[in-house]
């Protein structure tokens, strides 16, 4: 074999062995055949030393102090297949290019001989390893081919960094296209190498960053960002404004709650038939329930009002709803709603005082209890909000469950009329005590009422006691002198009409003694001492 390396095929000595062992006409070892089979000559060292006399320049001439000559050996099988692989006329000299566009089968396998590329041949000018799918980081063999002209790596799926730094030794370089890679985005137009090339060599590389990626990203965070900004604004106002129930309790006002027309549709099912409980012409009156599960009424006036009557009317609840007495319905708030005014109060079950003297046949005792309430209710209100005024019927007055009345009427109105409170109290006490058929008669005129009682002696209202109240020895005392406090309120214009105080005095002993004694219709019950007061003798 020796023989036949000629001392001008000083480069590429295995092509011609290769070319020997593999006429055109026979079937060809591969290359990975070639690399296991063949053995360097004895003589190799001597080629090479004869080859780098004769031309210096050769890559693996200079390439390291100690030549591994039997990688320079497997550098030239390889060498030898890839210069016939890339079709170039002469493989027996030298050969200018690696081309392996579309040999996908083979294109990876040549880019894996690093020592093929370490001593790449200076005749190389142009490498293409386009259309391949080859996977994987960029190639960093092939940039040993420092004198390359031209770089093709395009429609592949090469991924990561692209070695900007390694590429500045390609000086002769004005060819290259990366595109249809997958490389991650690196900062190419920042380098000097790389403005010799412009995008087309780049197209969908992933290398360039995207400029309109960019400002899609920036659009969407300088715009997006303020407009979701301006969204919360509104979406907090409109809870602040339509359903502040939705807000954190600490953000809520606790003092003035007002509601929304937005929370008593929602505590309505919208208004719907089934929560209305009551309707008149102007007022609508629905039962509802609130986000925290409470039961309300809800009074709806629908009166076109002034401004001027809207801030009284809101004057007015701010003070209502600061009442706060177990015998009075509580009011939790109102609302101004474009065409009506609400106020809302706690829900109450509806039965009345008045149902339930005709319905019950209360005891004495109950109705002792229910007159103590009411009485309460008045003195609370007499001493701390004298300018509230309300409304003292036994069809107005509401029974708990636990028979605690409930004053269920009332407005803010004039002070200073506490003498006819007193006298309503009068009226209702008799109502609690008399028979029904003695108020029918007067179908709820007040006045004509009051002058027909004062026209009675005490005994002959004794007659009209309703007579389910089983007078027993020991109320005796009570009722009667209930009776005679009833008819010294009705009286306004007398002296003797008694004080809220006084009444309390009177009303307290009576059912303090009724508790002690809870059943005392069979004990002796010590009236003197209860109703002994001396503004409170009979007439
Ligand atoms: C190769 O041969 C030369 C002389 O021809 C000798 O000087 C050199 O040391 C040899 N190198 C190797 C690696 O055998
Ligand atoms: C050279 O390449 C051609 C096709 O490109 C192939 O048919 C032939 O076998 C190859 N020869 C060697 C020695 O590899
Ligand atoms: C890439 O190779 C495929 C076959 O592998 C071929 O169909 C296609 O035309 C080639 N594309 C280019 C741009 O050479
Ligand atoms: C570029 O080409 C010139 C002239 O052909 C050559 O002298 C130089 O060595 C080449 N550069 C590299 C890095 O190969
Ligand atoms: C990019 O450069 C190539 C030459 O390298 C040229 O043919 C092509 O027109 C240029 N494209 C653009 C968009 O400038
Ligand atoms: C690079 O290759 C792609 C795909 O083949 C092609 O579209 C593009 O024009 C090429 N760029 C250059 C600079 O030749």
């Amino acid at each position: 074999m020796a023989t036949t390396i000629s001392s001008t095929c000083f480069i590429f000595v295995p092509i011609i062995l290769s070319s020997l062992l593999c006429p055109k006409t026979t079937l060809c070892a591969t290359v990975l055949e070639d690399l296991k089979n063949l053995h360097k000559p004895p003589d190799f060292n001597t080629t090479i030393f004869n080859n780098c006399l004769k031309n210096p320049s050769l890559r693996y001439c200079t390439s390291s102090p100690m030549v591994d000559l039997d990688e320079i050996f497997k550098h030239t099988i390889v060498a030898s297949h890839l210069c016939n692989e890339s079709n170039n006329p002469n493989c027996v000299e030298s050969f200018p290019k690696i081309d392996l566009r579309n040999r996908p089968n083979i294109a990876s396998l040549y880019l894996s001989f690093t020592f093929f590329w370490k001593y790449c041949p200076l005749s190389i000018q142009s490498i293409d390893f386009s259309n391949n799918s080859i996977k994987g980081g960029f190639p960093n063999d092939v940039l040993y081919c420092t004198q390359i002209q031209s770089l093709d790596l395009g429609i592949n799926e090469f991924s990561g960094e692209i070695p900007i730094q390694s590429f500045s030794s390609l000086t002769n370089l004005t060819f290259l296209n990366l595109s249809y890679n997958c490389f991650s985005e690196s900062e190419i137009s920042d380098s000097q190498f790389f403005k010799k090339f412009n995008a087309s060599s780049f197209l969908h590389s992933g290398a360039l960053v995207d400029h309109k990626k960019f400002t899609i990203k920036a659009i969407i965070l300088l715009v997006g960002f303020p407009i979701l900004v301006i969204l919360m604004v509104i979406f907090l106002g409109w809870l602040c404004f339509q359903r502040p129930d939705f807000l954190p309790r600490i953000l809520q006002s606790s003092r003035g709650y007002t509601f929304t027309p937005a929370i008593l549709e929602a505590a309505t099912c919208g208004f719907s038939n089934k929560n209305l409980v009551g309707k008149s012409d102007i007022v609508h009156i629905y039962k509802g329930v609130l986000r925290d599960a409470t039961e309300v009424k809800i009074e709806m006036y629908w009166d076109d009002i002034s401004r001027d009557s809207y801030h009284k009317f809101v004057e007015e609840c701010k003070i209502l709803s600061e009442l706060n007495h177990k015998n009075l319905v509580k009011v939790l708030g109102w609302c101004k709603g474009r065409k009506f005014r609400a106020i809302i109060t706690e829900w109450t079950e509806e039965e009345n005082v008045e149902m339930w003297l005709s319905g019950a046949s209360p005891s004495w005792n109950h109705r002792v209890k229910v007159l103590m309430g009411v009485v309460e209710c008045m003195l609370y209100l007499h001493e701390e909000w004298p300018e509230v005024d309300y409304d003292l019927k036994t069809s107005s007055v509401l029974l708990s469950d636990k028979l605690e009345p409930l004053i269920s009427r009332f407005q803010v109105g004039e002070r200073n009329n506490s003498r006819r409170k007193v006298c309503k109290f009068g009226v209702f006490l008799l109502e609690m005590i008399l028979n029904k058929s003695v108020q029918e008669d007067f179908d709820g005129d007040d006045a004509g009422f009051i002058s027909y009682m004062r026209t009675l002696r005490l005994s002959e209202m004794q007659q009209m006691v309703d007579e389910r109240i089983n007078v027993t020895e020991t109320t005796l005392h009570q009722v009667k002198q209930a009776l005679s406090l009833g008819l010294m309120c009705i009286d306004q214009s007398s002296k003797e009409q008694p004080s809220l105080a006084q009444i309390f005095n009177i009303v307290s002993k009576a059912y303090k003694s009724n508790l002690v004694l809870p059943s005392a219709n069979h004990k002796t019950f010590h009236g003197d001492k209860v109703m002994g007061h001396k503004h409170f003798q009979f007439r």
